[in-house]
């Protein structure tokens, strides 16, 4: 993955820490940044050695403040649709990662930026991290899937208000919200309690984790049953070696060995 000129990648053993790398802009998404995130992606997804990704902002004011607004206020109707359909999908290329993905998020995630962290499996906050999508001040609406993650997030009656007021909201305010999973205190904190997590995760088995991405997001998907993508998903589990593994470890009172296949 060579010539990212906006995301900064880096390796902690199975881990992939993606970092939004335009600091002096407040890590604003232009459309080449949002293009990396899908060439990352695909990565994410080819590579057997990657086992999960944490999403940061570089510097200490902002995860991603937005869409660049330079490159949103040069669109017309003709192209705005291309536009918003284009991060819809890379959003849900990140959405629909079979390995955790994890924001977090160290500072301001506003517009785009909390658009991304919706994307994201989960959001670890730092305390000074803002939410909002303030996209009505400028005289539009969020167009990378914010009117539909943050209403499955939030419920409907605070989407509405954060959406027509373009509030932000503090940090432990969007977990009371459900819109974040932890807060801690410090921007050092950030990436050890992500690890933790994604730790305790690459403890199980892969292709049953693949499968919990699947099944919470047929909760949303007007396409499918999702009782029957459980269903589906729950018997390929069971034609794996995992499963098997996982079983008789556990009837043999030892700890199992996943092995992804
Ligand atoms: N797109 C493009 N540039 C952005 C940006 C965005 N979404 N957000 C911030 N920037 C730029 C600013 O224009 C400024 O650039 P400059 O130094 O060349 O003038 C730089 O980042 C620093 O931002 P600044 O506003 O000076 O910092 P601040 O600390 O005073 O305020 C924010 C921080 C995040 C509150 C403020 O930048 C902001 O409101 N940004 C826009 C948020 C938004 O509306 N997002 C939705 C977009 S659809």
């Amino acid at each position: 993955m060579e010539n990212l000129n906006n995301l900064a990648l880096e390796r902690d053993g199975s881990t992939l820490i993606v970092t939004i790398d335009r600091p002096d802009k407040m890590n604003a998404l232009n459309v080449e940044t949002v293009e990396e995130f899908r060439t990352v992606f695909q990565e994410v997804y080819d590579d057997p050695t990657i086992a999960g990704v944490i999403v940061i902002g570089s510097g200490e004011k902002a995860f991603a403040a937005g869409a660049d607004i330079k490159e949103i206020a040069a669109l017309n109707e003709m192209n705005a649709r291309k536009f918003a359909e284009n991060g819809q999908e890379v959003f849900g290329q990140i959405e629909n990662c079979p390995k955790p993905v994890i924001a977090a998020v160290n500072g301001y995630a506003l517009g785009g930026g909390c658009e991304l962290s919706m994307a994201c499996h989960m959001r670890v906050a730092s305390a000074n991290a803002r939410f909002g999508q303030p996209e009505v001040n400028l005289g539009v609406i969020p167009g990378y899937g914010g009117t539909q993650r943050l209403t499955h997030l939030v419920g409907k009656g605070k989407a509405f208000e954060l959406m027509m007021t373009g509030d932000q909201v503090k940090a432990n305010e969007a977990k009371e919200l459900g819109l974040v999973n932890h807060v801690v205190d410090s921007q050092e904190e950030l990436l050890p309690k992500c690890k933790e997590i994604l730790d305790k995760i690459s403890a199980k088995a892969p292709l049953a984790i693949g499968m919990v991405v699947t099944c919470i997001n047929a909760v949303f998907s007007n396409e499918e049953d999702g009782y029957q993508t459980e269903a589906n998903s729950f018997s390929n589990c069971v034609k794996s070696e995992d499963f098997k593994e996982g079983t008789k470890a556990f009837l043999e009172k030892r700890t199992p060995s996943f092995k992804g296949v």
